[in-house]
């Protein structure tokens, strides 16, 4: 009989990938874009059985935009792709894989990162799509600082992109009042350890447990209906999810990243709900002036929320070279992670 070969006993981590590699992945620039169309509470209170004070007093929700008939996911995703690669002075050449995190696809199939890819003339590199719905651009953007790392590839488009307004149930009062479209885009740049100066993705934490599937999910699929289904929440339940998993992830990544949350400079929560944003940005003990929040006017973009709360960074609020930010998000999956960034 052959020796067996003892393999070590895994070591238990904390699943935070912290940033050790040769190079770093940094933020070069960051493009929004939102759909022309806005939809109010009071537009909604005739639609449905609620009032602006219910949805602003639970949710802190006053209006979000409807993407148009004829304007898909990936119009959107362009849209603030070109934004964030005007800013940085860079053009279709310059990236070599794009990354869309998206719940809410132009088509089952291809990823919509292709249909994009091609929309801006990218005919280099690689393109696909996440899913881990709100979450997803954190898991996204944590990809591609693993590939950018490892030396992969050399810049990425990451995108957080969506049009939930055609996954919602329009007469369910519980959910149509919180969502909206929109997208926001990064380019994400490997830079070597003397190029970063410190700057770059420092690390990132992501969870996923399917156990809580059933929270929120969409009641359709190509394999189950072979439809395309609708948004089904237990709201109540997912808040106190996201509460406590929120918080938990963050204490995780700042402790093994190093950090202190007094480093934090900006706090930039997925944008669900103004109630969960203060309950989580109170149990970590980060001061309100640092908390970014575009839930009143954008509502929940899921996977397009953070990217965009980043791109609506100006004035009193604009970020500036140096400065650490974290992120956050938890959606369908349940998933969750967080963020920190050196800018
Ligand atoms: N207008 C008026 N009344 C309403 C509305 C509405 N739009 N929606 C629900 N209600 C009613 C309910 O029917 C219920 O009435 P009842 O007591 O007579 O049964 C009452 O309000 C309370 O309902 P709850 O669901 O307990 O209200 P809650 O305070 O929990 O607020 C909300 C609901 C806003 C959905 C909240 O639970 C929430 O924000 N949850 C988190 C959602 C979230 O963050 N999702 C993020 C992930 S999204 C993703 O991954 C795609």
């Amino acid at each position: 009989m052959q020796n067996q070969i003892q393999l070590a006993p895994l070591k238990r981590l904390s699943n935070v990938k912290t940033n050790q590699a040769e190079y770093r992945s940094v933020v070069r620039s960051i493009g929004g874009y939102l759909p022309e169309r806005i939809l109010t509470n009071e537009d909604l209170s005739e639609m449905v059985d609620t009032d602006d004070q219910w949805i602003t007093e639970r949710t802190g929700i006053k209006k979000r935009h409807i993407a148009a008939e004829g304007e898909f996911t990936s119009d959107l995703a362009v849209a603030a792709a070109r934004v964030a690669l005007d800013k940085a002075g860079l053009g279709p050449d310059d990236i070599d894989l794009v990354i869309v995190a998206t719940a809410t696809p132009d088509r089952t199939f291809p990823a919509t990162a292709t249909i994009v890819q091609n929309k801006l003339g990218i005919r280099r590199g690689a393109a696909f799509d996440i899913q881990a719905v709100c979450a997803g651009f954190v898991f996204a953007l944590s990809t591609a600082d693993n590939f950018l790392a490892r030396g992969q590839f050399e810049r990425a488009l990451v995108i957080g992109a969506e049009t939930f307004s055609r996954i919602i149930d329009w007469s369910d009062r519980g959910t149509c009042v919180l969502f909206g479209d929109g997208a926001g885009a990064l380019v994400l740049e490997r830079q070597t350890e003397e190029e970063a100066e410190g700057r770059g993705v420092l690390g990132a934490h992501l969870r996923s447990d399917g156990k809580f599937s059933e929270l929120l999910y969409v009641d359709g699929g190509p394999s189950t209906t072979q439809t395309v289904g609708h948004l089904r929440m237990v709201g109540n339940q997912v808040f106190k999810h996201a509460v406590t998993k929120i918080s938990d992830s963050v204490r995780t990544l700042a402790s093994d990243v190093g950090l202190e949350l007094s480093d934090v400079d900006w706090f930039v929560p997925h944008q669900a709900n103004q109630r969960i944003l203060d309950a989580v940005a109170r149990n970590l003990g980060l001061p309100e002036d640092r908390v970014i929040s575009t839930v009143a006017s954008h509502g929940n973009t899921s996977a397009a929320s953070v990217p965009l709360a980043l791109s609506c960074m100006t004035g009193e609020t604009q970020i500036k070279p140096g400065d650490l930010v974290l992120i956050e998000a938890i959606g369908g999956g349940l998933s969750w992670g967080s963020a920190l960034m050196r800018m």
